[in-house]
């Protein structure tokens, strides 16, 4: 996903919330507002399932054009049914609230403008030729979603140990169930907040986060780090110190690696 997956600094953080809305809406309005000229004009009537499913890519495409991360997509497709289903079958209010419940459990630092996407496979591999070559390095990965590039990482450097923070409790639930059935002996993950971890024991700190963080994380890294030690960053830059060094990665969303070597 784009680094515009999050609101850019400044921005605010309802904005993509709003603009998401206004793509709705507008789509709303261009499709049944057509829908119901040809139904006065030329008698035509469209089913209503072909409709809302038009709404849905139309509110998809607007919101791309209004700058909104990738994500939105499926929202935008999904909610015109999920309207009309609350409207015409009286579905009760607690279906939402469970849905929202449920979402919230993997969406839980959204809010804080940190959004859950996954590092890729090409990435993972660019991010191996980064480890130290030293057996025995400590890596953490600070936000570490569902665990794929902590076991995958582990099972290219099995010298090496892999720990995870992460505060999404389903997310974490997953990461903690998937080590339970693939019972990797160098990789832990906990539960917490990165930014009250010490980041002093770590050879290596890599973080898939957003711009917001990114400023903290990296004075906290100067601060706590010990010379020699790399933080690595997907995406994600630092206004005003740029990195000692970037990786491209040959993925389609062309990531970038930002190493910074304290
Ligand atoms: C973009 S995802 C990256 C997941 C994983 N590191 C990966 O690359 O596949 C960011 C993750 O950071 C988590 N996160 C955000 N803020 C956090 C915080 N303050 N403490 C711990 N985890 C956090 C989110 O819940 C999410 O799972």
């Amino acid at each position: 996903m784009a680094a515009s997956t999050t609101p850019r600094p400044g921005t605010g953080r309802w904005r993509p919330l709003a603009m998401a809305l206004a793509a709705q809406a507008l789509a709303a309005a261009i499709v049944f507002g057509v829908a119901a000229a040809l139904d006065a004009g030329a008698g035509v009537r469209l089913p209503l399932i072909a409709l809302l499913a038009v709404q849905g890519v139309g509110a998809a495409h607007l919101g791309r054009r209004f700058g909104l991360a990738n994500w939105w997509a499926p929202i935008h497709l999904v909610l015109p049914f999920a309207i009309a289903a609350a409207l015409l079958w009286r579905l009760p209010p607690w279906v939402f609230l469970a849905a929202f419940v449920f979402l919230l459990l993997f969406y839980w630092n959204s809010v804080a403008g940190v959004p859950l996407y996954l590092t890729n496979r090409e990435t993972r591999a660019t991010l191996a030729g980064l480890l130290p070559e030293t057996p025995g390095f400590r890596f953490i990965d600070l936000g570490s979603g569902f665990g794929g590039p902590l076991i995958d990482l582990a099972a290219r450097r099995p010298d090496g140990r892999f720990e995870g923070i992460e505060s999404a409790p389903m997310p974490y639930a997953l990461t903690w169930a998937r080590l339970l059935v693939q019972r990797r002996p160098n990789v832990s993950v906990r539960y917490g907040d990165f930014r009250s971890l010490d980041l002093g024991p770590y050879d290596v700190v890599y973080c898939f986060l957003s711009p917001v963080p990114m400023p903290a994380l990296y004075e906290r890294a100067k601060r706590e780090m010990r010379p020699g030690t790399l933080l690595i960053s997907n995406t994600f830059a630092v206004p005003d110190h740029p990195a000692d060094e970037t990786r491209e990665v040959p993925d389609r969303r062309r990531t970038t690696l930002r190493v910074w070597r304290m």
